[in-house]
């Protein structure tokens, strides 16, 4: 498959050291002698006199498996009882819950309406109730609820039909959605009445318990897409007061209806140019014009490299706006999924990893730290760390340690190995073979219309029948990819 030196080999510190230092790249880390203090452990304040038990935080997961209606099912609630298990203390948004039916990102997704907050609640205090019986307490815990609107990636009726709702006419996304040079841009007025829809959302949110919504600005979603908009004419389009007016009108909406409830923002820091699979099956960047001005957070003129002042303009306006939670992830899982979650095995409409993926790490880890470094007020979560499996606390620790950032976020980690927080935190041993190997069968089960979940891993998914549907759709993707 690849040739990339796999991490479970990496035995000592010796290894890692050594190991990076021939990929040009550098992590820190940290590994803890016995009796020391952990910074794992600590407690973190994140405004307005709130403070989270410890460092972990479990980022939003989708898993597919709502009802056609937008209400979670048994492997939703499933899911969210088993972050609660975690021991992390900050739990971020769940997952992803669209605001309106036509923002959907598949027929599956939550939906958060009237007729589903009362659903949505008992979805909360599932996870808050698997908590408190785990450790006895919940007072230290936060639970938010990710909102989002799916824009150029909307499929809200079938898996199999986009449904794109665009923002501008993008030069090399469009023809891979299949839009056509005549497809409508939502107009002003249709932004407004999104505007609407978020703000509405948060006050169901609240309604549900939830103690603060994500405002999602990430993965070529829609608010990420505002963030790109130049080529839009109006208000919403054009300069960085216009790309952000979306986000702006949002957070004052929200502030007037339910003022007592916090406000998050996952942004991708970066971004860059789509990838596709070359002739071998690597990942190769698609040819783009420079400059090349739809990606927010990447240098026009090269736009595989990540820039600061974008990002850094964007964290300044929401330190004006008295917002402090912030989740730095990148790129998108659509376009350049070695960007967003590095992985050794790609998933069935992926390429080849163009790098190792622990330089996709280092590079999401050195952008949040330089971010954090220049933003010290802000509470800052960091991402893409399940790739480092065994080295991920000595990771997460190292960049605690120098201030990086203030809480370390798990993805794939927390479907395979949920409790892998509680283990450190306690000093276990880590459970080896539940670390996520980023086989990225929880990526491609939805591709191909599945739940997602751990198959490889969790014996409750291997045992599921989508577990063989799923096997034949990754031998026809492989079929594919050697012909
Ligand atoms: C199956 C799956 C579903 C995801 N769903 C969401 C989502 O709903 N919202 C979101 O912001 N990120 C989502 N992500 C991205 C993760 O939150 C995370 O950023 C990414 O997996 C990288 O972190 P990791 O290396 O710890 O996995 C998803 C990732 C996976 C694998
Ligand atoms: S399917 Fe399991 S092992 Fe594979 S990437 Fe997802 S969580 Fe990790």
């Amino acid at each position: 498959m690849t040739g990339f030196r796999r991490v479970a080999s990496l035995h000592s510190a010796g290894d890692l050291r050594d190991h990076l230092a021939r990929l040009g790249v550098s992590l820190p880390f940290r590994i803890l002698e016995t009796g020391e203090v952990d910074p794992l452990a600590q407690p973190c304040e994140v405004g307005g006199g709130v403070t989270v038990g410890n460092r972990f935080c479990i980022q939003p997961m989708e898993g597919w498996d709502g009802t056609t209606e937008g209400a979670p099912s048994d492997l939703t609630r499933r899911r969210w009882e088993r972050f609660g298990r975690s021991g992390a203390k900050l739990i971020w948004g769940g997952e992803a819950v669209a605001v309106s039916p036509e923002g959907r990102a598949n027929p599956h997704q939550l939906l958060i309406d009237e007729a589903r907050v009362a659903d949505l609640e008992r979805l909360r205090r599932a996870l808050v109730e698997a908590h408190e019986q785990a450790f006895g307490r919940s007072d230290d815990l936060l639970v938010g609820l990710q909102l989002t609107h799916s824009g150029r990636f909307a499929r809200p009726h079938a898996q199999d039909r986009p449904e794109p709702v665009i923002l501008y006419h993008h030069p090399l996304l469009d023809r891979r959605v299949g839009i056509a040079a005549g497809h409508p841009v939502l107009d002003d007025a249709g932004v407004e009445r999104l505007v609407r829809r978020f703000v509405d959302a948060a006050g169901l949110a609240h309604q549900a318990g939830f103690a603060f919504v994500d405002v999602k600005h990430c993965h070529g979603y829609l608010g990420h897409e505002f963030l790109s908009a130049r080529s839009r004419p109006g208000r919403y389009g054009g300069s960085f007061e216009n790309r952000t007016r979306f986000l702006r009108e949002v957070v004052a909406g929200i502030r007037a209806r339910v003022p007592s409830l916090a406000i998050g923002i996952r942004l991708s820091s970066f971004d860059t140019v789509p990838f596709r699979a070359g002739p071998r099956g690597e990942g190769e960047p698609e040819e783009a014009a420079r400059p090349y001005t739809c990606a927010f957070g990447a240098d026009p003129d090269q736009p595989l490299q990540p820039q600061m002042e974008e990002p850094a303009g964007l964290l300044a306006l929401l330190e004006s706006l008295g917002i402090r939670l912030v989740n730095l992830t990148a790129g998108s899982p659509y376009y350049n999924p070695h960007v967003q979650r590095p992985a050794l095995f790609p998933p069935s409409d992926g390429y080849v990893p163009p790098e190792d993926p622990l330089v996709g790490v280092a590079r999401q880890i050195a952008q949040t730290a330089a971010l954090k470094r220049r933003f010290p007020g802000l509470v800052v979560v960091g991402s893409a760390y399940s790739y480092l499996q065994e080295w991920l606390p000595a990771v997460a620790r190292g960049v605690l340690e120098e201030g990086g950032a203030d809480l370390i976020g798990l993805g794939r980690m927390a479907l395979s190995y949920p409790e892998l927080p509680a283990d450190v935190l306690a000093g276990r041993p880590l459970e080896r073979a539940r670390l996520c190997r980023t086989f990225s069968d929880c990526t491609t089960a939805p591709r191909n219309g599945l739940v997602s979940g751990c198959y490889p891993l969790d014996a409750f998914y291997k045992a599921r029948p989508e577990a063989a549907t799923l096997v034949a759709a990754k031998e026809r993707a492989a079929a594919r990819a050697d012909a």
